[in-house]
Protein backbone atom coordinates (compact mmCIF):
# COMPACT_ATOMS: atom_id res chain seq x y z
CA UNK A 1 0.00 0.00 0.00
CA UNK A 2 1.54 3.51 -0.50
CA UNK A 3 -0.51 6.55 0.84
CA UNK A 4 -0.32 9.89 -1.31
CA UNK A 5 -1.43 13.49 0.00
CA UNK A 6 -0.80 16.73 -1.70
CA UNK A 7 -0.07 20.42 0.10
CA UNK A 8 0.23 23.88 -0.92
CA UNK A 9 2.53 26.94 0.41
CA UNK A 10 0.79 29.41 2.54
CA UNK A 11 1.77 33.15 2.16
CA UNK A 12 1.25 34.69 5.51
CA UNK A 13 -0.21 37.77 6.02
CA UNK A 14 0.38 37.98 9.67
CA UNK A 15 3.78 36.38 9.76
CA UNK A 16 5.52 33.87 12.09
CA UNK A 17 9.14 34.54 13.12
CA UNK A 18 10.07 33.06 16.29
CA UNK A 19 9.75 30.30 18.59
CA UNK A 20 8.77 29.84 22.18
CA UNK A 21 9.79 26.27 22.09
CA UNK A 22 12.72 25.22 19.61
CA UNK A 23 11.59 21.25 19.84
CA UNK A 24 7.87 21.59 19.73
CA UNK A 25 7.88 24.57 17.30
CA UNK A 26 5.90 26.43 19.52
CA UNK A 27 4.90 30.11 17.90
CA UNK A 28 5.75 33.37 20.10
CA UNK A 29 3.22 34.70 18.80
CA UNK A 30 0.04 33.54 16.49
CA UNK A 31 0.13 34.14 12.39
CA UNK A 32 -2.38 34.52 9.60
CA UNK A 33 -1.83 33.03 5.77
CA UNK A 34 -3.61 31.81 2.52
CA UNK A 35 -3.24 28.87 1.67
CA UNK A 36 -1.84 29.23 -2.51
CA UNK A 37 -3.80 27.26 -5.16
CA UNK A 38 -0.75 26.03 -6.54
CA UNK A 39 2.95 25.25 -6.52
CA UNK A 40 2.06 21.81 -4.40
CA UNK A 41 3.72 19.21 -3.12
CA UNK A 42 2.81 15.57 -3.70
CA UNK A 43 3.87 12.76 -1.60
CA UNK A 44 3.81 8.98 -1.47
CA UNK A 45 4.98 7.48 1.56
CA UNK A 46 5.14 3.34 1.57
CA UNK A 47 6.00 1.10 4.44
CA UNK A 48 9.49 -0.28 3.77
CA UNK A 49 12.33 -2.03 5.78
CA UNK A 50 14.13 1.67 5.59
CA UNK A 51 13.54 5.15 6.32
CA UNK A 52 14.50 6.41 2.52
CA UNK A 53 13.76 9.98 1.19
CA UNK A 54 13.47 10.90 -2.48
CA UNK A 55 12.95 14.66 -3.32
CA UNK A 56 12.56 16.05 -7.11
CA UNK A 57 13.84 12.21 -8.39
CA UNK A 58 17.39 12.65 -6.41
CA UNK A 59 18.06 10.21 -3.17
CA UNK A 60 18.41 12.72 -0.03
CA UNK A 61 21.12 12.27 2.59
CA UNK A 62 22.61 14.25 5.58
CA UNK A 63 20.28 16.94 7.09
CA UNK A 64 17.30 17.01 4.64
CA UNK A 65 16.78 12.88 5.06
CA UNK A 66 17.33 13.51 8.62
CA UNK A 67 14.18 16.04 9.06
CA UNK A 68 12.19 14.05 7.36
CA UNK A 69 13.59 10.59 9.80
CA UNK A 70 13.21 13.07 12.70
CA UNK A 71 9.77 13.71 11.18
CA UNK A 72 8.39 9.82 10.67
CA UNK A 73 10.32 9.43 14.20
CA UNK A 74 6.94 11.79 15.20
CA UNK A 75 4.50 9.54 13.53
CA UNK A 76 6.06 6.34 14.80
CA UNK A 77 5.31 7.84 18.40
CA UNK A 78 1.44 8.32 17.95
CA UNK A 79 1.46 4.69 16.44
CA UNK A 80 3.14 3.48 19.29
CA UNK A 81 0.73 5.32 21.63
CA UNK A 82 -2.37 4.08 20.17
CA UNK A 83 -0.62 0.83 19.67
CA UNK A 84 -0.49 0.00 16.37
CA UNK A 85 1.40 -2.76 14.48
CA UNK A 86 3.07 0.07 12.34
CA UNK A 87 4.96 1.82 15.27
CA UNK A 88 8.22 -0.11 14.33
CA UNK A 89 8.30 0.37 10.42
CA UNK A 90 9.93 2.23 8.18
CA UNK A 91 9.07 4.06 5.08
CA UNK A 92 9.91 5.46 1.73
CA UNK A 93 9.18 8.97 0.98
CA UNK A 94 8.95 10.43 -2.53
CA UNK A 95 8.24 13.75 -3.20
CA UNK A 96 7.66 15.92 -6.34
CA UNK A 97 7.97 19.94 -5.16
CA UNK A 98 6.78 21.99 -8.27
CA UNK A 99 7.59 25.51 -6.70
CA UNK A 100 11.23 26.53 -5.99
CA UNK A 101 12.67 24.92 -3.05
CA UNK A 102 13.98 27.38 0.06
CA UNK A 103 13.70 30.50 -1.91
CA UNK A 104 10.86 32.35 0.40
CA UNK A 105 8.29 30.25 -1.52
CA UNK A 106 7.25 28.21 1.50
CA UNK A 107 8.49 24.40 0.19
CA UNK A 108 8.78 23.49 3.78
CA UNK A 109 5.15 24.20 4.34
CA UNK A 110 3.84 22.38 1.76
CA UNK A 111 6.30 20.15 2.23
CA UNK A 112 5.42 18.69 5.62
CA UNK A 113 1.64 19.10 5.24
CA UNK A 114 1.83 16.79 2.49
CA UNK A 115 4.09 14.50 4.59
CA UNK A 116 1.76 14.72 7.91
CA UNK A 117 -1.12 13.90 5.61
CA UNK A 118 0.26 11.12 3.80
CA UNK A 119 2.73 9.60 6.29
CA UNK A 120 -0.56 9.70 9.37
CA UNK A 121 -2.63 7.61 6.58
CA UNK A 122 0.10 5.40 6.07
CA UNK A 123 0.74 3.97 9.25
CA UNK A 124 -2.69 4.02 10.78
CA UNK A 125 -3.46 6.52 12.24
CA UNK A 126 -6.41 8.57 12.29
CA UNK A 127 -6.32 12.38 12.62
CA UNK A 128 -8.23 14.78 12.38
CA UNK A 129 -7.51 18.57 11.17
CA UNK A 130 -6.57 19.76 14.41
CA UNK A 131 -4.23 17.22 14.89
CA UNK A 132 -2.88 17.35 11.72
CA UNK A 133 -1.99 20.65 12.02
CA UNK A 134 -0.53 19.95 15.27
CA UNK A 135 1.76 17.76 13.97
CA UNK A 136 2.53 19.10 10.46
CA UNK A 137 3.78 21.92 12.94
CA UNK A 138 6.44 19.63 14.18
CA UNK A 139 7.89 19.30 10.68
CA UNK A 140 7.79 23.07 10.25
CA UNK A 141 5.86 25.69 11.69
CA UNK A 142 4.69 27.08 8.52
CA UNK A 143 3.44 23.26 7.53
CA UNK A 144 0.56 23.92 11.00
CA UNK A 145 -1.29 26.61 8.33
CA UNK A 146 -1.24 24.64 5.02
CA UNK A 147 -2.98 21.90 6.30
CA UNK A 148 -6.49 24.35 6.28
CA UNK A 149 -8.28 25.29 3.10
CA UNK A 150 -8.23 28.89 2.01
CA UNK A 151 -7.60 31.01 5.02
CA UNK A 152 -6.24 29.54 8.46
CA UNK A 153 -5.11 31.36 11.82
CA UNK A 154 -2.33 29.46 13.36
CA UNK A 155 -2.70 29.81 16.91
CA UNK A 156 0.41 30.20 20.00
CA UNK A 157 0.52 27.92 22.79
CA UNK A 158 1.16 24.77 24.06
CA UNK A 159 1.95 21.59 22.15
CA UNK A 160 -2.00 20.54 22.63
CA UNK A 161 -3.49 24.13 21.87
CA UNK A 162 -1.07 25.53 18.91
CA UNK A 163 -2.67 24.67 15.69
CA UNK A 164 -4.52 26.25 12.84
CA UNK A 165 -8.00 26.29 12.12
CA UNK A 166 -9.92 28.11 8.75
CA UNK A 167 -10.90 31.74 9.12
CA UNK A 168 -13.58 33.65 6.96
CA UNK A 169 -11.86 36.01 5.03
CA UNK A 170 -12.99 37.75 1.40
CA UNK A 171 -11.35 36.30 -1.70
CA UNK A 172 -7.95 37.99 -3.11
CA UNK A 173 -5.29 37.26 -5.03
CA UNK A 174 -1.67 36.87 -4.31
CA UNK A 175 0.78 37.44 -7.32
CA UNK A 176 3.57 35.66 -6.88
CA UNK A 177 6.77 37.81 -8.09
CA UNK A 178 9.89 35.71 -8.32
CA UNK A 179 12.88 37.84 -8.60
CA UNK A 180 15.67 34.92 -7.68
CA UNK A 181 16.21 31.68 -7.93
CA UNK A 182 18.50 29.50 -5.83
CA UNK A 183 18.62 28.41 -2.04
CA UNK A 184 18.61 31.27 0.74
CA UNK A 185 21.59 32.11 2.59
CA UNK A 186 20.44 31.94 6.18
CA UNK A 187 17.78 28.90 6.96
CA UNK A 188 14.55 30.29 8.62
CA UNK A 189 15.22 28.24 11.34
CA UNK A 190 18.47 29.69 12.14
CA UNK A 191 17.45 33.41 10.89
CA UNK A 192 14.98 33.11 14.12
CA UNK A 193 16.98 32.23 16.63
CA UNK A 194 20.01 35.05 15.77
CA UNK A 195 16.83 37.99 15.39
CA UNK A 196 15.33 36.06 19.18
CA UNK A 197 18.91 36.45 20.46
CA UNK A 198 20.18 39.31 19.05
CA UNK A 199 17.57 41.85 17.99
CA UNK A 200 16.82 44.66 20.29
CA UNK A 201 13.52 44.68 18.51
CA UNK A 202 12.53 41.29 18.94
CA UNK A 203 10.11 42.16 22.32
CA UNK A 204 8.38 44.77 20.41
CA UNK A 205 8.19 42.33 17.32
CA UNK A 206 6.18 39.92 19.33
CA UNK A 207 3.31 42.42 21.20
CA UNK A 208 3.37 44.32 17.72
CA UNK A 209 2.47 40.54 16.17
CA UNK A 210 0.26 39.74 18.53
CA UNK A 211 -1.91 43.27 18.26
CA UNK A 212 -1.96 42.48 14.69
CA UNK A 213 -3.29 39.19 14.57
CA UNK A 214 -6.28 41.01 16.20
CA UNK A 215 -6.74 43.43 13.97
CA UNK A 216 -5.99 41.19 10.99
CA UNK A 217 -8.91 38.49 11.97
CA UNK A 218 -11.11 41.50 12.43
CA UNK A 219 -10.62 43.01 9.09
CA UNK A 220 -11.04 39.38 7.69
CA UNK A 221 -13.59 38.57 9.01
CA UNK A 222 -15.40 42.09 8.23
CA UNK A 223 -14.18 41.27 4.09
CA UNK A 224 -11.83 44.55 4.61
CA UNK A 225 -9.78 44.25 1.80
CA UNK A 226 -7.87 47.53 2.49
CA UNK A 227 -7.07 47.24 6.24
CA UNK A 228 -5.97 43.48 5.26
CA UNK A 229 -3.74 44.71 2.60
CA UNK A 230 -2.03 47.78 4.96
CA UNK A 231 -1.76 45.13 8.00
CA UNK A 232 -0.52 42.27 5.68
CA UNK A 233 2.37 45.06 4.45
CA UNK A 234 3.55 46.65 7.04
CA UNK A 235 3.78 43.61 8.83
CA UNK A 236 6.26 42.28 6.56
CA UNK A 237 8.16 44.85 6.40
CA UNK A 238 8.44 44.92 10.26
CA UNK A 239 9.83 41.12 10.18
CA UNK A 240 12.33 42.04 7.72
CA UNK A 241 13.19 45.43 10.15
CA UNK A 242 13.51 42.43 13.29
CA UNK A 243 15.56 40.03 11.52
CA UNK A 244 17.79 42.97 9.68
CA UNK A 245 17.87 44.53 13.12
CA UNK A 246 20.16 40.97 14.33
CA UNK A 247 23.54 41.46 14.93
CA UNK A 248 25.49 40.09 12.58
CA UNK A 249 22.86 41.59 10.27
CA UNK A 250 20.45 39.27 8.08
CA UNK A 251 18.51 40.36 5.20
CA UNK A 252 16.57 38.31 2.94
CA UNK A 253 15.45 40.89 0.38
CA UNK A 254 17.55 42.33 -2.25
CA UNK A 255 17.47 45.36 -4.94
CA UNK A 256 14.93 43.47 -6.99
CA UNK A 257 12.75 42.85 -4.22
CA UNK A 258 12.85 46.41 -3.24
CA UNK A 259 11.90 47.74 -6.59
CA UNK A 260 8.93 45.51 -6.67
CA UNK A 261 7.76 47.64 -3.37
CA UNK A 262 8.41 50.03 -4.80
CA UNK A 263 6.39 49.65 -7.76
CA UNK A 264 3.74 48.82 -5.95
CA UNK A 265 3.80 51.65 -4.26
CA UNK A 266 3.81 53.89 -7.34
CA UNK A 267 0.45 51.10 -8.54
CA UNK A 268 -1.39 52.41 -5.10
CA UNK A 269 -0.72 56.08 -6.22
CA UNK A 270 -1.96 55.42 -9.70
CA UNK A 271 -5.12 54.24 -8.16
CA UNK A 272 -4.30 50.57 -8.59
CA UNK A 273 -4.80 49.01 -4.74
CA UNK A 274 -2.08 46.16 -4.22
CA UNK A 275 0.18 45.50 -1.60
CA UNK A 276 3.30 43.45 -0.89
CA UNK A 277 4.76 41.15 1.16
CA UNK A 278 8.24 38.87 1.39
CA UNK A 279 9.06 36.03 3.61
CA UNK A 280 12.37 35.09 4.41
CA UNK A 281 13.73 35.14 0.94
CA UNK A 282 14.05 37.59 -2.00
CA UNK A 283 10.45 36.94 -3.95
CA UNK A 284 7.71 39.26 -3.48
CA UNK A 285 3.93 38.60 -3.32
CA UNK A 286 1.42 40.80 -3.95
CA UNK A 287 -1.90 40.83 -2.63
CA UNK A 288 -5.06 42.26 -4.74
CA UNK A 289 -8.50 42.04 -4.92
CA UNK A 290 -9.83 39.61 -7.81
CA UNK A 291 -10.91 42.03 -10.32
CA UNK A 292 -7.34 43.88 -10.18
CA UNK A 293 -5.01 40.88 -10.17
CA UNK A 294 -4.56 40.72 -13.88
CA UNK A 295 -3.34 44.39 -14.21
CA UNK A 296 -1.34 43.63 -10.90
CA UNK A 297 0.31 41.03 -12.64
CA UNK A 298 0.84 43.07 -15.98
CA UNK A 299 2.69 45.80 -13.98
CA UNK A 300 4.93 43.73 -11.89
CA UNK A 301 6.09 40.72 -15.01
CA UNK A 302 8.68 43.48 -16.04
CA UNK A 303 10.53 43.09 -12.92
CA UNK A 304 10.83 39.45 -12.44
CA UNK A 305 13.76 37.22 -13.50
CA UNK A 306 11.91 35.67 -16.01
CA UNK A 307 9.09 37.66 -17.13
CA UNK A 308 6.15 36.19 -15.23
CA UNK A 309 3.68 37.40 -12.58
CA UNK A 310 1.68 34.32 -11.82
CA UNK A 311 -1.79 34.83 -10.20
CA UNK A 312 -2.56 32.90 -7.30
CA UNK A 313 -5.74 31.97 -5.56
CA UNK A 314 -6.89 30.74 -2.34
CA UNK A 315 -6.44 26.93 -2.56
CA UNK A 316 -6.82 23.49 -0.50
CA UNK A 317 -5.39 22.76 2.43
CA UNK A 318 -3.80 19.46 2.43
CA UNK A 319 -5.19 16.06 1.72
CA UNK A 320 -5.00 12.68 0.43
CA UNK A 321 -5.12 11.85 -3.47
CA UNK A 322 -6.53 9.00 -4.36
CA UNK A 323 -4.96 6.37 -6.84
CA UNK A 324 -6.36 7.80 -10.19
CA UNK A 325 -5.60 11.28 -8.93
CA UNK A 326 -1.91 10.79 -7.90
O1 LIG B 1 7.93 27.37 8.82
P1 LIG B 1 9.26 27.97 8.65
O2 LIG B 1 10.23 27.53 9.67
O3 LIG B 1 9.76 27.79 7.22
O4 LIG B 1 9.12 29.55 8.84
C1 LIG B 1 8.42 30.37 7.96
C2 LIG B 1 8.61 31.81 8.28
C3 LIG B 1 8.06 32.81 7.26
O5 LIG B 1 7.74 32.19 6.03
C4 LIG B 1 9.10 33.87 7.00
C5 LIG B 1 6.83 33.52 7.81
C6 LIG B 1 5.55 32.74 7.81
O6 LIG B 1 4.72 33.01 8.70
O7 LIG B 1 5.34 31.88 6.93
Amino acid sequence: MTSTARAYPNIALVKYWGKADEDLILPVAGSLSMTLDDYPTTTHVTLADEDHFNLNGTDQEGKVSARVFAFLDLVRDLARERCLDTANASATVTSVNEGPTAAGMASSASGFAALAVAASKEYGLDLDLRDLSRLARRGSGSASRSVIDRFAVWHAGTDESSFAEQIDAPDMAMISVPVATGEKAVSSRQGMVATATTSPFYPAWITSTEEILLEMIAACQAGDFTTIGEIAEVHATRMHAVIGASRPSIRYLNSASIDVFDEISQMRRDGLEAYGTADAGPNVFAISRVEDAQAVADRLAPLTRDGEAKILYPGRGAHLLSDGEA
